[in-house]
């Protein structure tokens, strides 16, 4: 498969399928995408659309959010689950007060310093306030390129894993970035899933290494015993 051909057909299926009105798309607003981006890191979009809500709500910008108590925090988190990303989030907008002067950072390089935000995440984030370019690889990520370019390691694994995160890279358009990294998640959460692959639907059938040599069942490879 061709490099080339990846983000093209990428973008071109998300303008047709993708789902552009989210509470958290169309807006630039750095508090808010973060925000969005640490509550589906477990959770469902169904399942946070409410919680994201009632959150902005009551903590309407990150000043808000660094003053108020941490058990504030905590029970709006309530039902979610993984409320380290509550206690993170907390710290990280009081970090965002002492460190940056309350200025969310704008590179994802300092973004990844804050607390709860890995690499991916915060390409992510820079990606969608900032139009920065840059690679994200989430496990949906990883699923689709170890299907697409027949990559046949296990992901978790180091070497295979630094492969991924160079391919990530060499596949980077141009330009509308923000779309592109959108379009990977909803790609991987919806049609390349992990058990019931859609490929009948899937942009990429074409070009899909495991798809053509019928591997999609064997890829990414499961962590060696
Ligand atoms: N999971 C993490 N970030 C996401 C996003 N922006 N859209 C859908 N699923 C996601």
């Amino acid at each position: 498969t061709r490099d080339s051909d990846f983000a093209p057909r990428l973008i071109a299926w998300h303008r047709g399928h993708g789902r552009h009105d989210l509470p958290w798309q169309n807006t630039r607003d750095p508090y808010r995408i973060w925000l969005s981006e640490i509550m589906l890191q477990q959770t469902q979009v169904d399942t946070v659309i409410p919680y994201y809500a009632r959150f902005l709500a009551r903590f309407p910008d990150l000043a808000r959010l660094a003053a108020a108590p941490v058990d504030d925090v905590l029970a709006l988190w309530s039902g979610l689950g993984y409320y380290a990303r509550a206690r993170n989030l907390h710290q990280a907008a009081q970090a965002v007060m002492t460190r940056h002067d309350g200025e969310f950072p704008r590179r994802a390089a300092q973004i990844a310093e804050l607390p709860g935000i890995g690499r991916s995440t915060a390409a992510a984030i820079a990606a969608f306030a900032f139009g920065e370019r840059g690679a994200i690889l989430d496990g949906n990520v990883k699923r689709v390129l170890c299907r697409v370019f027949g990559i046949a390691g296990f992901p978790g694994e180091r070497a295979v894993e630094q492969r991924l995160w160079a391919l990530a890279e060499d596949l980077l358009p141009q330009s509308e970035i923000g779309t592109y990294i959108q379009a990977q998640m909803d790609l991987g959460a919806t049609l390349c899933t992990r058990a019931r692959p859609a490929c009948g639907r899937c942009p990429m059938a074409e070009i899909c290494v495991a798809l053509r040599e019928e591997r999609v069942g064997e890829l990414p490879a499961a962590r060696p015993k």
